[in-house]
């Protein structure tokens, strides 16, 4: 399960950290976020270091479908409704600006990334929805437009068209900006005190820390296990399709992303909560919709993405929380990380350097208090749920129950587990409590993970960790 971008993009490997070290600013995660921070960092005079856990985009970066966008689903209209016009046009002028620094960047640094302008077109069956979040986005400041008789494959009312975005290769652009960046990459941060990082090759004191590694980790303070829910989705790359020109995306249920790269689509949907895809078959439905709308496609790559939704769907970029002024975040992205991981960069690095920012107030993870917290994300209820699953719920199941090349919770030795049975017939049992805050974690079966409901970790089957906020693997059981 690898991405187009992957398949066709290696950047260099960096030495792990080899010494304890002092640094002005260290920025944990090497993704587009963390990155691009990091360069706009050094570029205004700091000495930035990054830590990588993994390799350089080695998470959501790679699996991306890279639309350069200020069109977030239906956003404009519900921003309008939550936070009144001036935010409205903040959001939409932040997103705007970041995809002009894209094209800057490519053109100053000449990065050969396959950076195309193209118009984003979010469609629907409602018409009165469209017409809706045409107005809403036009009084927010954006090149938008009503348009109908789209050259999609399914029947539509319209679609609302922004003029001016782009697509791109994620990782051609990342491995150029990367070049001069000082990068530990295998170096994975275990705890933050304070300056202090303690990493599992040595300790770094920085006088600022940015943490861009998609989830924050620190659960207290921040609690942003409390302010966000993960979700997955999935993509299909096609060859042989009649590719419409543009980017799209549906705003009706069960919506699908569609954009181009060379001769290939790059399909994608069927997203839902991260840990609740028990039943699986998600890669399946997509291909049927392939087939359906594109008869002559074959099927060159398949991946899958995993994203941070914030209950207002503004991402949180800014001071990590009350208490720590030195500690930074970027995080909440939703499905929309390339123009995010651009704002979060020019607006962590203005804080950092004591400039004023005009979207610093919008973004500002310190617009919830505490009390809001919970009530606003409504994420309590799902902890909840998933400790009580720990608990209470008893599988009637064993693991010779189990099929081969299944996964599912049994009774194993008198306790719960975890068990998936390979092709061979081994049986691979791991504890399915979540080390991140202890719910119970879900098999996955068309990833074959162990996924997480309620904050989003995830596991494969011999219980290495995927992705956080868990920091651990989970146990044998
Ligand atoms: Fe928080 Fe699993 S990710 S309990």
């Amino acid at each position: 399960m690898e991405s187009i971008w992957s398949r066709t993009c290696q950047i260099k490997r960096r030495e792990p950290l080899a010494k304890d070290m002092k640094t002005e600013i260290a920025v944990i995660g090497a993704g587009l976020a963390g990155i691009l921070t990091a360069y706009k960092l050094q570029k205004a005079g700091k000495q930035v270091i990054l830590l990588e856990a993994n390799r350089i985009a080695s998470g959501q970066t790679r699996n991306t479908t890279a639309k350069i966008t200020s069109q977030h689903g239906l956003i404009y209209c519900q921003l309008l409704k939550l936070f009144g016009e001036e935010k409205t046009k903040q959001y939409a002028m932040a997103n705007e600006t970041a995809i002009q620094e894209y094209k800057r960047m490519i053109t100053e640094e000449h990065i050969e990334c396959d950076f195309e302008e193209t118009s984003a077109y979010i469609y629907s069956n409602h018409m009165e929805l469209l017409k809706k979040e045409t107005e809403a986005a036009k009084q927010a400041g954006i090149h938008a437009s009503l348009v109908t008789g789209l050259s999609l494959p399914f029947k539509t009312a319209g679609a609302v068209r922004f003029e001016n975005q782009a697509q791109f290769h994620p990782l051609k652009f990342i491995k150029a900006i990367a070049e001069k960046l000082t990068i530990y990459e295998n170096t994975s941060v275990q705890a933050v005190e304070d300056h202090l990082i303690l990493t599992n090759r040595g300790k770094v004191e920085a006088q600022k820390i940015v943490f861009a590694c998609h989830y924050p980790f620190i659960n207290f303070p921040g609690m942003y296990f409390a302010r966000m829910h993960q979700e997955r989705s999935y993509v299909l790359a096609l060859k042989n399709t009649s590719c419409p020109n543009g980017m799209f995306i549906g705003a009706d249920q069960h919506p699908y992303s569609m954009r181009s790269y060379g001769d290939l689509l790059l399909l994608g949907g069927e997203s839902h909560r991260t840990g609740e895809n028990t039943k699986g078959g998600r890669y399946d439905a997509l291909r049927r919709k392939a087939k359906e709308w594109f008869p002559d496609s074959e099927e060159a790559a398949h991946w899958s993405a995993q994203d941070c939704i914030p209950p207002d769907h503004v991402p949180y970029i800014g001071q990590y929380a009350a208490g720590k002024p030195d500690w930074y975040v970027a995080t909440g992205f939703q499905k929309w990380g390339m123009t995010s991981s651009m704002t979060a960069a020019a607006l962590l690095c203005d804080l950092i350097c004591e400039k004023e920012n005009p979207y610093a107030e919008l973004f500002t993870p310190e617009r919830f208090s505490a009390k809001e917290i919970s009530q606003v994300a409504g994420e309590s209820g799902q902890a909840v749920k998933g400790l009580a699953k720990r608990f209470f719920q008893i599988p009637k199941d064993t693991a010779k129950d189990i099929p081969i090349g299944f996964g599912g919770i049994v009774t194993l030795n008198g306790d719960k587990a975890g068990v998936y049975k390979d092709e061979s017939g081994r049986i691979h049992a791991v504890d399915i409590r979540c080390p991140h805050l202890g719910c119970q974690l879900e098999w996955n079966p068309d990833e074959r993970s162990w996924d997480c409901p309620c904050h989003g970790s995830r596991f494969d089957y011999f219980g290495r960790l995927i992705s956080g906020p868990a920091q651990e693997d989970i146990c044998d059981a």
